[in-house]
């Protein structure tokens, strides 16, 4: 009879005395922590310290995916109460103190992840060795979940690379790779993979015969600074202060996470960071990130309808049509995951700011120190360009980007159906337009597709691909792994005017212009959204985006939707006829100067006076009620939402969550439209409707699928 898998399997020792702990959790990609294993660890550090042969430890990844790519959040979705989620935490310090305090050297040898949990197992070592290949990144992301590092994290990290290495690290969340790593200390040796176990059996052996290696020396300035600042607690009392500033501003107190960490930190103690891993735990906020966590975990393995089976083509050349705002950003981001692009555009003019505009993008990697020149020239002499259609005969996939209109956009495609030599997929970034209109002349509508950036390109994590009902699997499968191979998180959605993401967007931004005319000050209303939680309220966004772009855009909504889309018309045609368009043309709600926000003495962006003559309302007669004014632009976002799953554009609620919060600014820790509908209750939220809907008309009517769900009282997600 065989027991359970192990995940833990021990090698050795070797002549040395040096054996090498395997960490490989069978049935899984990556591995991940899970409380299950805890026994195990346990088991294996007592035959370790009861194995007199063995003098020193080398601990890794029996998988070639990464070391450990974190906690299993399964284990801690179980978990209800602060005071559980404080004993996991101690469970899981208690595993790493065993580690930290062994008798013999132990030593982590990372390639890959090494993330949260992960990278604590490699902080209870007493030293690390890292590979140089491009997939080590070390981090503690905790923060992206509403969470801290609670397994000694917090306590080790900036014993190891100073308090503020550590602090932002631990806020930010950010991935570290080799080279950095061993600059600011966190490993202690870097090379290349193949060398990676014997390099950590090299430091091991040092060790164990007291040869510690040297540390990189550290600059005077930075040890001064280290000194000043983090060695003495009035220094670390500024550091910490300065830092609860910088995020109060930033996440305007309504993340708990990055606050509890600078609490736990200043306490320097275990039992503090096991007591605010608790809190945190069982925050709401947390929840949400954990639930947006798993929707990209769930879509990651979405490629579409009918695509079970069928493999992508292999990508070797991209066309890029019309070389503007976002033609610029795809080809950027193209070439900079290996993609060779040629641009075509009606006039050099915007080819050669195009490739400007890569040139920057690039430069500012250089100065972050991703890569050097050469770096930056490798990706420049990927992308070419033209007029003509020369170089895009060849382009497996053509994206487009000119204008947005439809007749432009079928035109062109005639002519790239009559050019290409391989059958090339035509992929449309239209915001707005049906796909199957688009389509509708092709001789091909089989490879034609929706692939919905946003802007800016390089920034915006999402691409929404669109289907029509003629789409080949081929081809989904195909620009699904193109946008994956773009490093962006995808949603496949089917065929309609503004496909989900425009859909959901457009009633949260025309409440915003309702507001106003019913007295609410522009300000207030874009105060109202991000005191919500959006990054930027709804006037920025239409200055940002362009008004004359929404306008259009708000039009095809109408054509198609009717009354549900409504903006009031003469508010649009009177911005539209003094050629307000926004930020890009210095003249928008806010005022603007050669493109920078005018701002006033505390900080704000300052509007516009002359925009009230078409807005008086938006003066700010009546005194703001944030939370109604949020109530009401977000409640008309999740019954689109809604409606958009009722009618099948959408396949699962996931989708839609990731789409919001990734695409239009949705608040990340309410984990997206249907999550929070499940935190509210379908039946509250169908009431709150009714009633805005008795105020102000249709527009707020719930759609069945929410009436329904509020008969039955139940949720999206079961
Ligand atoms: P843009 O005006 O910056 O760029 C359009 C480009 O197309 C210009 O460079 C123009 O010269 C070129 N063009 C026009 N006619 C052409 C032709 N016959 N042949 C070749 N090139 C031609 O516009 P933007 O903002 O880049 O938008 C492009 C498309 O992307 C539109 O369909 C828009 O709705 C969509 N979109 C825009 C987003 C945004 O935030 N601006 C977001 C998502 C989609």
């Amino acid at each position: 009879m065989t027991g359970p898998q192990k995940s833990l399997r021990l090698q050795g020792p070797d002549a040395d005395g040096i054996a090498i702990l395997f960490i490989d959790c069978p049935g899984k990609k990556v591995n991940t922590l899970s409380l299950s294993l805890l026994p195990e660890f346990d088991a294996m550090y007592t035959a370790i310290g009861a194995n007199s042969a063995i003098k020193g430890l080398v601990i890794t990844s029996g998988k070639d995916s990464g070391f450990i790519a974190g906690a299993d959040l399964d284990d801690l979705d179980q978990i209800k109460t602060t005071s559980d989620g404080e004993r996991v935490s101690k469970q899981g310090q208690d595993g790493m103190s065993r580690l930290a305090t062994m008798a013999i050297p132990t030593v982590a040898a990372i390639h890959g992840e090494a993330l949260g949990g992960g990278l604590e197992l490699a902080l209870a070592c007493r030293a690390r060795v890292a590979s140089e290949h491009r997939k080590t990144k070390l981090a503690l992301p905790e923060v992206m979940l509403g969470l801290l590092p609670g397994a000694g994290g917090t306590v080790r990290l900036p014993k190891l690379v100073g308090l503020t290495a550590a602090l932002d690290m631990m806020l930010t969340g950010r991935n570290i790779r080799a080279a950095k790593a061993l600059k600011m200390g966190l490993v202690d040796r870097t090379v290349p993979q193949l060398q990676l176990l014997d390099a950590a059996k090299g430091l091991c052996r040092d060790l164990i015969h007291g040869k510690v290696a040297p540390k990189p020396k550290v600059p005077v300035k930075q040890e001064l600074q280290s000194f000043l600042l983090e060695r003495n607690p009035l220094g670390k009392r500024l550091v910490l202060s300065e830092a609860r500033k910088k995020v109060l501003k930033q996440t305007k107190g309504m993340y708990p996470a990055p606050l509890k960490i600078l609490d736990v930190i200043d306490k320097g103690t275990f039992e503090a960071e096991a007591k605010g891993f608790g809190e945190l735990l069982v925050t709401p906020q947390s929840a949400g990130l954990r639930h947006l966590f798993a929707a990209i975990t769930h879509l990651k393995k979405d490629d579409g309808p009918n695509t079970a089976g069928i493999a992508p083509r292999a990508i070797g050349r991209v066309g890029m049509l019309g070389a503007g705002l976002m033609g610029a950003g795809i080809a950027t981001v193209l070439a900079d995951n290996g993609v060779e692009v040629r641009l075509k555009d009606r006039d050099f003019g915007s080819i050669s700011k195009a490739l400007e505009y890569a040139n920057k993008v690039y430069a500012k990697a250089k100065k972050k120190r991703v890569y050097g020149q050469a770096g930056i020239d490798e990706r420049m002499a990927r992308i070419s360009g033209g007029l003509d259609w020369a170089g895009c005969g060849r382009a497996d996939v053509l994206i487009e980007a000119v204008f947005e209109d439809l007749a432009l956009k079928q035109r062109l495609l005639a002519e790239f159906e009559a050019v290409t030599q391989v059958g090339g997929i035509f992929a449309t970034n239209t915001s707005s337009l049906p796909i199957t209109e688009i389509a509708s002349g092709a001789k091909h509508p089989e490879r034609v597709i929706g692939m919905h950036f946003f802007s800016p390109v390089e920034k915006m994590p999402l691409v929404e691909i669109i289907v029509t009902d003629q789409t080949a699997p081929e081809v989904t499968a195909t620009t699904v792994a193109v946008a994956r191979k773009m490093g962006k998180h995808v949603i496949v959605v089917k065929d309609c005017a503004g496909f989900y993401t425009t859909r959901a967007l457009v009633p949260y931004m025309t409440e915003a212009i309702f507001l106003s005319l019913d007295g609410y000050g522009l300000h207030d209303v874009d105060e109202a959204a991000t005191r919500a939680g959006f990054p930027v309220g709804p006037i920025t966004l239409m200055d940002e985006v362009g008004i004359d772009v929404g306008v259009k855009v708000l039009k095809v909504m109408r054509h198609y939707y009717g009354e549900r889309m409504q903006f009031p018309p003469d508010v649009s045609s009177k911005l539209m006829e003094e050629g307000r368009m926004g930020r890009k043309n210095n003249k928008g709600f806010y005022k603007y100067e050669a493109g920078k926000s005018v701002l006033d003495k505390q900080g704000n962006k300052v509007i516009d006076d002359s925009v009230y003559k078409h807005l008086p309302g938006g003066k700010g007669t009546r005194a703001p009620d944030y939370a109604e004014m949020a109530n009401r632009m977000i409640l008309g976002l999740v019954n689109e939402a809604a409606l958009c799953l009722q009618e099948g554009i959408l396949r699962d609620a996931y989708a839609g969550d990731l789409g919001a919060v990734m695409g239009i600014g949705f608040p990340p820790f309410e984990g997206g439209p249907f999550r929070y509908a499940d935190r509210i209750g379908a039946k509250a939220l169908v009431e709150r409707m009714r009633q805005l809907e008795a105020k102000f008309g249709k527009r707020f009517a719930p759609c069945r699928l929410l009436v329904d769900l509020a008969t039955a009282n139940g949720k999206f997600y079961a």
